[in-house]
Formats: structure tokens, sequence, C-alpha cells
């Protein structure tokens, strides 16, 4: 039997009111903002991420699903979702339409890594984009929206917000050569990786995950006392605002992100609940990518959440969640009575009721216990006696108590008995 790939996941109908949980829920809370969805394709032009991404993160060096279609283009699945977001923007002319632009998008997206508890080769995510906006404003607006998900989704008591500045282009090189002058008497004895990192971009040697390079960068300078007095002040006044807005924040230097767009804000929302793979959203300020693809400067803010992870977190925090079970289950005696039920099962969902009625021929007593296994509220029983008289038990199973109802009467009576409960 051909297996699922490494890294990949099924979303079985037992679990599937799990996901529609939290996608309903990004949903009503970006439109809360008045963010719209967006999509874009799964796969795009290779140069799209090898620029936008960047060519020093990890995603682009090790961990694109690449490959040349049978036209001989070099197409990636795209291992995330802010690239291509980006490129709609631009190449659909809404840089010249009303600003700022909004828009979400539910996703799944491709990574290369080694899979375990919280990563995935396909996995899921909820984004949000801002465009347009230079203002710290913003900033607070993509964070708040991102923590009134959370909150919506009950566990914003189990994350914590992680803030930091990374500056602009002109700090950062500033930043970047006292990286390198603190680096440079021990970078023959760091990873080949941070080797290659320490010329083209040294502020990836923070993200280092190799125990031995970790050791070098504890002690590495702190990029928030390089920003310039732009870069400074918009933090200043973030930070200013989310404290109005009662957002609790740590500032946490270390953050600096895994794609090599950012500037100016980055921030994480992390919990200790699922293991090493904590960071279940996190975004920032992308102001130079637009530039980066050859289109007019834009400012940029957004964030994206893992949906696997959140749902982590969701069952560790035991979120009660609860599936909206049938309302009805039709039994049939007979052929004839299995007919009866299967037509009146269409009246009680014209009238909203999720109903369900035997399609496997199964005695009474084993339709009863599908039934129960359903969590069915209701059975009704049609055999030769109620096809005569046109009306059927209707049985209450928590308290297995019936009541004699005309066939035409049983949706009424059943809301009717919601009302009132
Ligand atoms: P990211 O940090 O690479 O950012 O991914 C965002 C979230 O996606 C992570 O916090 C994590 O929850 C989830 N995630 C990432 N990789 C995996 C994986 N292999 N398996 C399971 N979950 C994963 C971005 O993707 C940016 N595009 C976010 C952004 C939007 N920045 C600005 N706008």
């Amino acid at each position: 039997m051909i297996q699922i790939p490494k890294g990949t996941k099924d979303m079985l109908p037992s679990e599937a009111y799990l996901w529609h949980t939290v996608e309903d829920t990004a949903r009503e809370v970006a439109k809360l903002y008045g963010f719209k969805e967006i999509r874009t394709p799964t796969f795009e032009h290779t140069e799209l991420f090898a620029r936008g991404v960047g060519d020093t993160s990890d995603i682009v060096t090790k961990e694109m699903y690449t490959f040349l279609d049978k036209g001989g283009r070099s197409i990636t699945l795209r291992p995330e979702g802010t690239a291509g977001v980006a490129r709609a923007f631009v190449e659909n002319g809404l840089q010249g339409g009303a600003l700022p632009f909004k828009a979400y998008y539910l996703i799944s997206a491709f990574r290369y890594e080694r899979p375990q508890a919280g990563r995935l080769r396909e996995f899921h995510q909820f984004g949000a984009e801002l465009y347009g906006a230079a203002s710290p404003a913003a900033d607070a607006e993509a964070i708040l929206l991102a923590a009134r998900f959370l909150r919506e989704l009950q566990i914003d008591d189990c994350v914590e917000l992680h803030l930091n500045s990374i500056g602009c282009k002109t700090c950062r090189a500033r930043y970047g050569e006292a990286l390198r002058a603190y680096f440079r008497p021990h970078i023959e004895e760091m990873c080949e990786d941070c080797r290659s990192r320490f010329e083209k971009n040294p502020l990836r040697i923070l993200d280092c995950k190799n125990e031995h390079c970790k050791r070098f960068t504890a002690g590495a300078p702190c990029m928030l006392d390089y920003l310039c007095d732009d870069c400074r002040a918009h933090f200043e006044e973030l930070k200013g605002l989310l404290e109005k807005a009662g957002l609790p924040y740590t500032v946490d230097p270390r953050i600096v992100r895994g794609l090599d767009y950012y500037s100016r804000t980055v921030f994480e929302f992390t919990t200790d609940l699922i293991g090493a793979q904590s960071t279940v959203l996190g975004g920032g300020r992308y102001d130079t990518l637009l530039e980066q693809m050859d289109a007019k400067p834009t400012p940029a803010v957004g964030f994206a959440a893992g949906l696997e992870r959140l749902l982590l977190v969701m069952e560790a925090r035991e979120v009660p969640l609860a599936e909206r079970v049938p309302d009805v289950y039709i039994a049939g005696l007979d052929k004839e009575s299995r007919e009866q039920g299967l037509l009146l099962a269409e009246e009680l969902r014209e009238a909203g009721l999720i109903t369900e009625c035997d399609l496997m021929d199964r005695s009474l007593k084993a339709q009863f216990k599908y039934a129960d296994k359903l969590g069915a509220e209701f059975v009704v029983v049609i055999g030769e006696a109620e096809r005569a008289e046109g009306a059927a038990e209707v049985r209450h199973m928590r308290d297995s108590r019936s009541e004699r109802v005309k066939f035409q009467e049983i949706s009424q009576y059943i809301k009717g008995y919601y009302r009132r409960t």
C-alpha cells in the first residue's frame, strides 16, 4: 500500500470541525479589521522566492520544493504566503488603488524540513498583509489582529508576544559591521553556514541552531543599540501603542526571523506548551520587499500563523470545542420504510436539521447503535404501521422519552424542542 509522504498529514472528517473552528475564526477576525481574502497560486516562479524571501535564508537555500516544469521553467511550491501576495498586489495594479491594501489568506505551504511535532513539509497558514502604511499604527493593527485571533481561539493565556526591531538598511549595515567584528575571531570555529552568513548576512548567524555556534552568539552585540533615530522612534511609538491597547509584550533582541525581507518591527507569539516548535505566529514589517521585486517602493507589514501549531496548543490547553451532532437519525424497518425515511430526511434537511438515515439495510438494533455512535439527538423509527398512519415515534435519545408525531410535523416538533431548551 502506498503511504503518505513524510512530513504531510491527512485531515480526516472526524477532525474537520477543529480546522473549521480555526479557519472560521481567522475569517471573522480578519473581517473585523477590514482585511479581505486573497488567493494566489500554490506555485510561483522560483525567482520570486529567491528575491523575496532572500537567498541567504534557510528556506531558499535548503527547504524549497523546486522543479523544472515541462516547459523548462523553474517553479517552486510556495514556502510561505507573503511573496505571492506582494507579487499579486503589484501585478494587478493595486499599488495605484485605495491604500492601505489589506488582505488575508488561508493556504498550505511547503518546506523541505526535518519533520517533528509541529513541523511539517506541507503545513497551513493564516496570514494577513497590509500595504501602503508606514506608520507604527499599521504594525500595531497587524499585531492587535493577531492577538485578537489568538484570544478568540482561547489560547491567549498561553502565548507570549515577543517584539524586536531589526532596523532599516542603514542601521543594519552598521550592526552588520559590529557583528562581523564580534564574530571574526571565532568564525573559523563556526559551522559552514555561519561562515557563509558572515559574508552575506551576519544577522542570520544569530538564528543558527547549531549548539556549538550558539555558544558564540550568546554575547553578540544587540541590534537595538544600533538603531538609527527614525527606527528607534518607530519602535518606541509602536511599543507605546501596544501599551495603550493593553497588550503585554516582551522586547526580545534575539528575534531575527527566518526570512530576509524584514525591516524594523519583527514579532513572534510563542508558547511553551508544544515543545521545540514553539512559535505559533510570526511576522513583521517589510518595507523594501516591493522594491526588491522591481516595483514601486511601498511600506508593508504582516504576519502568518501555523494552523497545525495552533491546533496543538488548543489541544494541550484543552480548549472546549464541540462538533455539531446530527439532530435526527431516521431508522427504517423495511425497504419501503427506508425509502420513506430517505424522503423524510430531505424534508428535515430542508428545515435545516442535520439528518441521517439508514443506507445499509441494518437491523433496528444496529441502527440504534449507530445513531448512538453518531450522537444523534432524536431517532425516528418508521415501519409499516407508521407508514399507514403517517406518523412515527420521535425518540429523544438523552432521556429515551418518545412522542408520536405526524411526519409533516416532525421538523417543527424538533425545532420547538430546541427552542424550549
Ligand atoms: P514564518 O515564521 O516562516 O513566517 O512562518 C509563520 C508560521 O508558520 C510559523 O510561526 C509557524 O507557526 C508556521 N510554520 C512555519 N514553518 C512550518 C512548518 N514547517 N511546519 C508547521 N508550521 C510551520 C512566514 O511565513 C512569513 N510569511 C510571515 C509574514 C507574513 N511576515 C510578514 N507577513
